[in-house]
């Protein structure tokens, strides 16, 4: 089979690293993003030469078509951007909310509505959305990252009944012991989440790059949301 060019928005670091490398590891061409052009340059330098690093800020909508505009025909694509973000109803940041909703959900939508022309109609092209297992599980500052997870969902639907025969579909991480944004807090921070994990272990990032393989190359799979947290919510 011909080699295939897989979009990875946010693979310069975490889940979204871990997945372009995934892809050029399986024969495929990879082309990442993150904001900074020089930073997603060096790290797709550091992926080989089937690895391409461009810049792209999807807090901005507006700006997007314009900096996707270099990229040719599309295979598949991973949209795993991410700002960190705490919020509570009580003590409510208008201008955080809007701008964690603008870049997950405006922006998503925005990157698959510019690339719907490179987007090859096949069902051999798959698209993975990111979302979290916050949507249905929350916790305390989890207002807005618990609303976007859900309305993932809802894009997930929605753009896999417009788009076919291209197939839509979502993960749903739920606490990734080893990614970078946990990985890097005190001792003890995960104590509680491992144990309710059934078997006491957290799942890994490779957990996710495998979930994101399947949803990307299975041409059986369109419209559906899958946990990967280890069984989590049945606990
Ligand atoms: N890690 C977990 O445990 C976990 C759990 C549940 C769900 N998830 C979901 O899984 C996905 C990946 O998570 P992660 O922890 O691997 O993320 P991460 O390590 O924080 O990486 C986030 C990525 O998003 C990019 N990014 C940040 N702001 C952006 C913006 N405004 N526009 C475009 N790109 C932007 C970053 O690039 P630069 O910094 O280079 O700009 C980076 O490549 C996310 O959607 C997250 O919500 C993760």
């Amino acid at each position: 089979m011909s080699e295939k060019t897989i979009v990875v928005i946010g693979g310069t670091s975490g889940i979204g690293f871990e997945i372009a490398k995934d892809v050029v590891a399986h024969g495929d061409r990879v082309v990442l993003t993150g904001r900074d052009a020089t930073k997603a340059r060096e790290v797709a330098a550091s992926i080989g030469d089937s690895a391409t690093g461009i810049a792209l800020d999807i807090s901005e909508p507006e700006g997007i078509a314009a900096q996707l505009a270099g990229i040719g025909t599309v295979n598949g694509l991973v949209l795993a951007a991410i700002e960190r973000d705490a919020n509570t109803v009580r003590d409510y940041n208008i201008a955080r909310a809007t701008r964690l909703v603008t870049l997950k959900l405006v922006g998503y939508t925005e990157v698959v509505h510019t690339l719907l022309d490179r987007l090859d109609p096949s069902p051999d092209t798959g698209i993975v959305l990111f979302g979290g297992r916050a949507k249905d599980l929350p916790y305390p500052g989890s207002v807005t990252v618990s609303t976007i997870n859900g309305g993932v969902e809802g894009l997930t639907v929605a753009m896999a009944l417009e788009l076919a025969p291209i197939r839509v579909n979502a993960l749903h991480p739920g606490i990734i012991g080893d990614s970078p944004f946990w990985a890097g807090k005190p001792v003890g921070v995960l104590t509680g989440y491992e144990a309710r994990t059934p078997g006491g272990t957290l799942a890994t990032m490779q957990d996710v790059v495998d979930a994101a393989r399947f949803l990307l190359d299975n041409r059986g799979m369109s419209g559906t949301s899958i946990a990967v947290d280890r069984g989590w919510r049945i606990t």
